[in-house]
């Protein structure tokens, strides 16, 4: 039998009974993979890599390592939040490596858009096989795979970030969720506990703000694109918008016009808001913004949030706008 095709009888996990039924399912398999032995996950902080630890962690404890890389491309709060619900919370084996200096060092004057994701990828790849190396008698590595990934890719996750490991880094790999669907992993996320902020999470690349801060990445317009979604993202839960639109987020671009501030010049950077609706992420629709929302959305990021002076917003469906700006 292929273990790698999703059985034609497999029922879809819509309810916390079929999914509890799946959790202690996986719980033997799991136990009966690993025995007393070590394995590895990096943890995103991602609905996939959340579940998959979660899960890990109901079976095995402390034989699972969680590595969590914080690239100093991620979105407001959200390293502090895999710290809180996996080491505080569920008393996870949890390595955290803040590598914002790396990266952001990396990135310096980088401004061509392919090169800074071979940046970020690589990297993440370099920070993680060092935390892998220093961990001694890790015997297998534990993925987030979900069964999307098989059908679209070669069984690779294809923006996995630990695929390119080195070849004598060899681990077995565990793959609980490899056979579910995105809505079942979430359902299962459910059951197993996890907060809804985190199941219920919005899609977020790999080299997350990374491309959303367009150009030559700097630390103050970073800073500037993080508060400014996070204030997006915060008016979107208030505003019923978080359950309808699909992925929604800010990018700045290196530009700057002129403004007025406290009655003097300010030159700033634009805020440019980009919300979609998709299936698959292969062509993504414009979502209506009631302009109420718009217009607090642009009073807020331009009042508290340093060195943007304008809010502009996206209308372009895809195609012929990728969702994301780079
Ligand atoms: P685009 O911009 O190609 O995005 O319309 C489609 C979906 O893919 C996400 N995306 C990425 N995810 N690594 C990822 O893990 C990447 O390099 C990457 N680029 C785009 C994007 O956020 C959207 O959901």
């Amino acid at each position: 039998m292929d273990c790698n095709k999703r059985p034609e009888n497999m029922a879809r996990i819509t309810t916390v009974e079929l999914a509890n039924e799946f959790i202690e399912q996986q719980i033997k398999l799991i136990k009966e993979q690993v025995g007393d032995r070590k394995v590895l996950l990096a943890l995103s902080g991602g609905v996939d890599s959340s579940v998959v630890a979660a899960l890990l962690i109901k079976a095995i404890g402390k034989q699972l390592y969680c590595v969590h890389v914080n690239h100093g491309l991620m979105r407001k709060g959200e390293s502090e939040q895999v710290i809180e619900i996996f080491k505080n919370g569920l008393d996870a084996n949890l390595i955290y490596v803040d590598a914002t200096d790396r990266f952001l060092g990396l990135l310096e004057n980088v401004s061509e858009p392919e090169k800074k994701r071979k940046i970020i990828g690589n990297e993440f790849i370099k920070v993680f096989e060092e935390e892998a190396r220093k961990l001694k008698g890790i015997e297998f590595l534990a993925q987030g795979t979900i069964y999307p990934d098989i059908i679209e890719s070669d069984g690779v996750k294809a923006h996995h970030n630990v695929g390119g490991l080195p070849e004598d880094l060899k681990f077995e790999l565990v793959e609980p969720v490899k056979l579910l669907y995105k809505d079942e992993v979430r359902v299962v996320g459910y059951a197993l506990g996890l907060p809804k902020g985190m199941v219920d999470r919005q899609p977020f690349p790999g080299p997350g703000l990374g491309v959303r801060c367009l150009g030559a990445i700097t630390r103050d317009r970073l800073h500037a694109l993080r508060e400014a979604d996070a204030i997006l993202r915060e008016e979107f839960d208030k505003n019923g918008l978080a359950t309808k639109v699909w992925q929604y987020f800010i990018a700045v671009p290196n530009m700057k016009s002129v403004g007025v501030k406290n009655d003097k010049r300010y030159e700033g950077w634009p805020a440019i808001i980009r919300a979609v609706n998709t299936v698959d992420a292969m062509t993504a629709t414009i979502e209506e913004i009631p302009y109420s929302v718009l217009h607090k959305i642009t009073e807020r990021i331009t009042h508290e949030v340093d060195g943007i002076n304008r809010v502009l917003l996206d209308l372009t469906p895809k195609p012929i706008g990728t969702i994301e700006w780079e």
